[in-house]
Parts: C-alpha cells; structure tokens; sequence
C-alpha cells in the first residue's frame, strides 16, 4: 500500500499557498491538505499569548484528524511566536516559516533591506535574533501591515489591490530613514507573495522581493526524501475553520492550487 499520508499546510488565512505552490511543484505526487484558520483569522493583530494558545492546540485537532506525514506552518507569524510549542506538543516534523532575512542580506548591494510582516511578527525577538546572525552589516527596516494581509486575501477572490493602497503600505518603508537605499525587501507575511507583482509596481523604485517559499519547498523535498508517495497527486483537500460564504468564493482559485475538496473543520 503506498503512503497517503498527506502534508499539511496550515495559515489564518490563504496566505499559505505562497508556500504550497512551490512545495506541490517539487512533489508532484505528494498529498496536501490545506488549513485556514479563518475563525481566527488575522493572526497579526493578536498577541502571542493568543497565538502561542491557539496554534498548537488546533494544530493537534489537525494532526488526529487527517494524519499528515509532516506538517508547515505556511505562516510566519505563528511560526515566529509558537514554533517551539508546536514541536513540543507534536511528534510529527514541522517545519516553519521565518523571515528570509539571510537571503535578503545575501542579495542586497545597498545593505538597506525591509522586512515587511504583519504587526505580530515584527516586532518578535525571532526577527532581532536573524536580524544579528545574518544580517548585522545591514540597516534592517521594519514594517507591519494588516491591511496587506487583507488586501491579499481579497485579490484571490478576484478583487484587485489599488496602486495607492499598496504604495501608502510601502510608505511605511521607504519613508524611514535609509528608505530610499532599499534594495531588498521580505516578504515576512505568507500573504504577500500573492501580491509581489502589485507591490514590485507600486515601489518607488527597483526593488527585490524576496520570500521563504522556495527554500522550505527544499526543505520538505529533503525531510521526505525516502518516503513513498501515492502514483497520482490525489485531489487536494482546503478545510477551513469557519466555512463562510467568503471562504465558499475562494473555490475557484483554491481550485487552480489544487485544493478541489473544500471542508470545515
Ligand atoms: N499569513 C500570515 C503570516 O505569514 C498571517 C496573516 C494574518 O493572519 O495576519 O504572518
């Protein structure tokens, strides 16, 4: 019998198939569930006591439910604060999301990078701690933003951001001191990948994005390496905590990743 056992992808939001996309190309055959926490949903604004609470206690629930052989927290926040919760309350790989800080410092001729999160994140000890091993010659600037967050989830649904919105988010970087010597900049929320193009136009000028989604595509690719995986990709599962009318509008583009079976938890 071949291992069904499926990965499992897990955010507030839609913000976390800005990792599966790169994960189910490098894994053509593998299984995937996909879980947005949208009874919970933003996860930016709340505090880590909240977050620390909630992840691995419903990543538990998760975990007895559909029996995954690893699991990702597609989510930079959750990851940030409850990583090290989520590991010790689970007997099953996880791998996280963090800010790609050290490519960013790796990429950046100006040695002025963004790191652009949700308000939770940035404001984390984790991003200080990458901050110094990785990119300590760089001036780091930071920004949180619940509106992206929000914006993202509304362009899956087919509704475009406007350049002024983006550009005033973008704002919260480029106006700070050493702003205008940005060449590089995280995308340190899993949302904002979905909006990299918008966002690359409505930048005042050239700059790179950057985002952690190639390189744990490489990381699960290796933690897998040895399994065995199902002949054919079976159809992709979303769940979602509150399945709303909201949620039901995603399908189609849920679809395009994949995800064909829609179910709440
Ligand atoms: N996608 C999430 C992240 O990477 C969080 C978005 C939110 O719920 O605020 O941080």
């Amino acid at each position: 019998m071949p291992d069904r056992r499926p990965i499992l992808f897990f955010d507030s939001g839609v913000g976390g198939l800005s990792v599966l996309a790169p994960t189910a190309a490098l894994l053509p055959r593998a299984p995937i569930v996909y879980v947005a926490d949208s009874a919970g949903f933003p996860y930016g604004t709340r505090s880590e006591g909240e977050i620390a609470a909630r992840v691995p206690a419903l990543l538990g629930r998760l975990a007895e439910r559909y029996d995954p052989r690893l699991i990702v927290i597609a989510c930079n926040t959750a990851s940030t604060i409850a990583l090290q919760h989520v590991r010790a309350a689970l007997d099953i790989p996880i791998v996280g999301t963090v800010p790609a800080i050290k490519p960013a410092a790796a990429l950046s001729q100006t040695r002025v990078i963004g790191v652009l999160g949700t308000e939770a994140t940035v404001r984390q000890p984790y991003v200080d701690d990458l901050t110094a091993r990785f990119a300590a010659d760089c001036t780091v600037l930071r920004h949180g933003s619940a509106e992206l967050v929000e914006l993202a989830e509304r362009a899956l649904g087919g509704e475009s951001p406007s350049p002024d919105r983006l550009r005033a988010v973008l704002d919260g970087l480029f106006a700070q001191p050493s702003g205008d010597r940005l060449d590089v900049i995280v995308n340190a929320c899993t949302h904002f990948p979905l909006l990299e193009g918008e966002l690359a136009a409505a930048a005042p000028h050239t700059v790179r994005f950057v985002d952690g989604g190639p390189g744990i595509a490489r990381r699960v690719a290796y933690l897998t390496r040895d399994q065995d995986w199902p002949e054919v990709r079976p159809a992709g599962r979303a769940v979602f905590t509150r399945l709303d009318a909201a949620a039901q509008a995603l399908a189609p583009a849920l679809a395009r990743h994949g995800l064909a079976v829609i179910e709440s938890l």
